[in-house]
This record gives structure tokens, C-alpha cells and sequence, in this order.
């Protein structure tokens, strides 16, 4: 039985969205932490605090084949919800359409801005005076799905790179457990 409220997060790299989305846990539970990537520092942090976790390294199967064995873990923990927080890779058209519209994903721009990547230093290249952070659907077409909450964030004249990604990281963190909570009750 998939349960809206159990919630798997997806990590490829170091999670501090996930670790923002465990901590701020209380309309969900966090169910699974999956990564596509073994070494994902994330995948110590949840193990360190109990979380249960499942991995398997993407590169050299075929995308459909990885994301079966995905679904299959997801639903062994009776997950209904899926949050993606620095999953480094395009999920098939299968996982989307067997998962649809239980998908979400936190996007550093202000969606439809600056899909894809980069979008820190193509938005500072584009004078914008402002950024910010979104929480969307996940569909087939990347970065492009219904956004659910937004966080402005405005580029100051010193900033760089670094320093506006560390502003709209603190802003994911807020943003992304209060919305993932709204949309688990939805
Ligand atoms: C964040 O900037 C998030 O918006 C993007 O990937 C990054 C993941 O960082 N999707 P972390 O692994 O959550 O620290």
C-alpha cells in the first residue's frame, strides 16, 4: 500500500536538503533514503541516524532496469511519496508515469527560470535582481513541472556563485520540508 504520507528521498551527493527534510519531519515520515550513488555522503548521515537506506549504483544498467529495482524498494517500505534533493539523474518515462504526480523535486532558481543546471551563476550573468529557490512536480520534461512553493532570494552587487548558492541553500532548507508537508495532505 502506498501511504501519501511515507516518504522516500532520493540523494546523489552530500543531502543537506535531506537531512533538512528529516529533521523537519512531523505531517511525514521518512521512510527511505535511496541514491543512485554508494558513495553519496548523505547515505552515512542516514545510516548514522537510523534511517533505513538502499543503494545501487546507477552508471552501467540500463535506466529502466535501475529505476524497476528503484520502484520495487520504494514500494517495500510502503512509500507514496517521493522526494528528489540532489538526485543527479533523469528518472524514465516508466518511473514517472508509475509514480505520477507523487514526484517532487527543490530547483535552485525561480522556476521557469534557469532550468537545468548552473542556474546560480546564469542568473548573476543575467544582471537578475532576483533568485530564489522552487519546489515543482516532477514530469517527463525537466524542471518543468507544476511549482508548489517558491523562495525569493534577492542577488546582492558582491555576490558571487558561492555566496548566492550558500543564501539559497538556507532558503531550501525552510522552504522545502513546509511544502513537502502541505503537499503530503493534498
Ligand atoms: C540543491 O541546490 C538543490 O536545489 C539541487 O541540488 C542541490 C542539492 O544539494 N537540486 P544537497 O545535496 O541537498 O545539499
Amino acid at each position: 500500500m502506498r501511504d501519501p504520507k511515507r516518504v522516500a528521498i532520493l540523494i546523489s551527493g552530500r543531502g543537506s536538503n535531506m537531512r533538512a527534510l528529516v529533521e523537519q519531519a512531523e505531517v511525514y515520515e521518512v521512510a527511505l533514503i535511496a541514491s543512485n550513488k554508494p558513495e553519496a555522503l548523505g547515505l552515512e548521515w542516514a545510516r548514522s541516524r537510523g534511517l533505513s537506506t538502499w543503494e545501487l549504483e546507477s552508471k552501467g544498467i540500463e535506466k529502466e532496469a535501475f529505476d524497476r529495482q528503484l520502484s520495487a524498494a520504494l514500494d517495500d517500505h510502503s512509500v507514496g511519496t517521493i522526494a528528489l534533493a540532489g538526485f543527479m539523474r533523469i528518472l524514465s518515462p516508466w518511473f514517472i508515469d508509475e509514480w505520477r504526480g507523487r514526484i517532487v523535486n527543490i530547483h535552485p532558481s525561480l522556476l521557469p527560470k534557469y532550468r537545468g543546471l548552473d542556474t546560480h551563476a546564469r542568473a548573476i550573468a543575467a544582471a537578475e535582481p532576483v533568485s530564489g529557490c522552487s519546489v515543482h512536480l516532477v514530469t517527463e520534461e525537466l524542471d518543468a513541472g507544476e511549482v508548489l512553493g517558491q523562495t525569493q532570494v534577492p542577488i546582492l552587487p558582491t555576490d558571487d556563485v558561492q555566496s548566492l548558492e550558500q543564501r539559497v541553500l538556507a532558503e531550501e532548507h525552510r522552504l522545502y520540508p513546509k511544502v513537502l508537508s502541505e503537499f503530503v495532505t493534498r
